[in-house]
């Protein structure tokens, strides 16, 4: 049966929000941690550390995420995972932000075959001596234009790469309009590994329309959709839709979470209110009292504003967002 992922969202797909959402929600099968960028200090920093950690992390299944264009960084930064225990991780080649990819890391190494090419080699042979450690591929399509998959789909195919998921978007895409199918049906037939999908699936219907076209997709991986509904995978499995009391232990759990780890109001507000960019689209006709819960600046507006939308805004858990947030 093809897996359920839970997307790498920097700054939303937190230790904080994996645990609340491990607690309350279930389908997931794997929750992929947001890139950790590895230097040549190779060193983590705390905050990786802690995200990494058994106590975040139990009773879920977690791939940690690698971030860089250097092979002995790569190889430095999966053998310290390894031995934490993790026996899957994941490589970012799709990050499109430009101060990632100006430095031809993420999205951006995609154009360089010689580079990306290099760094295969070198992750797959500096970590020749740890056969049963999955080394997985995390790829947009290209650059500008989904056919240069065709070229990267040959490439990968020479490594033993565990399992190919493809975000079936160029980076000149970014986050916008429909996944490119036609691209992404000639890598799934192409592929000697197993493949993932990842790309606006909001919903059950999305996801058993995608089923019925690629069966044999190892992985399907939830991004914004889970953002904006937590349930979405509890449901692509026939369970209940997400409730407004859900929604709100959810909300509680996290924002508890964050009050906890993080120092000052302001910081927690902030990642509060990146979450509230999603979730405002479960309640369309009070966009007033949404637009307050992301204007408060402590701590008491922030709790009232959001205990009022909870009890009464009128909560709409429709499949499909009005519109798709777009980052
Ligand atoms: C705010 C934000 C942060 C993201 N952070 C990461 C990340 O750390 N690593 C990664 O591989 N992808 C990251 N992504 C991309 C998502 O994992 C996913 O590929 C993308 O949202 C497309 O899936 P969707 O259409 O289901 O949302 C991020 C996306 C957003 C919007």
């Amino acid at each position: 049966m093809t897996q359920i992922y839970a997307a790498p969202m920097e700054g939303l797909t937190t230790g904080v929000f994996r645990k609340a959402h491990r607690a309350l929600f279930s389908g997931i099968d794997r929750y992929y941690l947001p890139f950790i960028a590895v230097h040549e200090s190779h060193t983590f920093k705390q905050k990786e550390i802690r995200d990494m950690s058994p106590s975040v992390n139990a009773g879920m299944v977690s791939v940690p995420q690698i971030l860089t264009k250097n092979p002995a960084d790569f190889v430095w930064g999966a053998r310290e995972i390894a031995a934490l225990g993790y026996d899957e991780i994941n490589l970012n080649l799709g990050c499109p932000s430009p101060t990632v990819t100006t430095k031809k890391k993420g999205a951006g190494l995609l154009g360089d075959s010689e580079a990306l090419q290099g760094l295969l080699d070198g992750i797959f042979e500096g970590l020749a001596d740890l056969p049963d450690l999955r080394i997985t591929v995390k790829t947009r399509l290209g650059i500008a234009e989904p056919q240069e998959m065709e070229a990267l789909t040959e490439l990968y195919n020479r490594y033993p790469v565990a399992e190919l998921i493809i975000h079936a978007r160029t980076l000149q895409d970014l986050y916008r309009g429909e996944p490119r199918m036609e691209a992404f049906r000639k890598a799934y037939e192409d592929c000697r590994m197993p493949v993932s999908f990842n790309g606006n699936i909001f919903s059950r219907e999305d996801f058993d329309g995608f089923i019925s076209r690629y069966p044999e997709t190892a992985g399907v991986m939830l991004g914004r959709g889970l953002i904006r509904n937590p349930a979405l995978a509890r449901e692509i499995r026939g369970g209940e839709k997400l409730t407004r009391e859900e929604l709100r232990a959810f909300h509680d759990a996290i924002y508890q979470g964050y009050l906890e780890e993080m120092s000052g109001i302001t910081p927690v507000l902030g990642r509060m209110k990146e979450l509230w960019s999603y979730w405002g689209t479960l309640f369309p006709e009070n966009e007033r009292l949404v637009r307050n819960v992301r204007k408060a600046k402590n701590r008491k507006d922030y709790e009232t504003a959001a205990g009022i939308l909870f009890n009464m805004g009128s909560f709409r858990n429709e499949d499909r967002p009005r519109e798709i947030i777009m980052h």
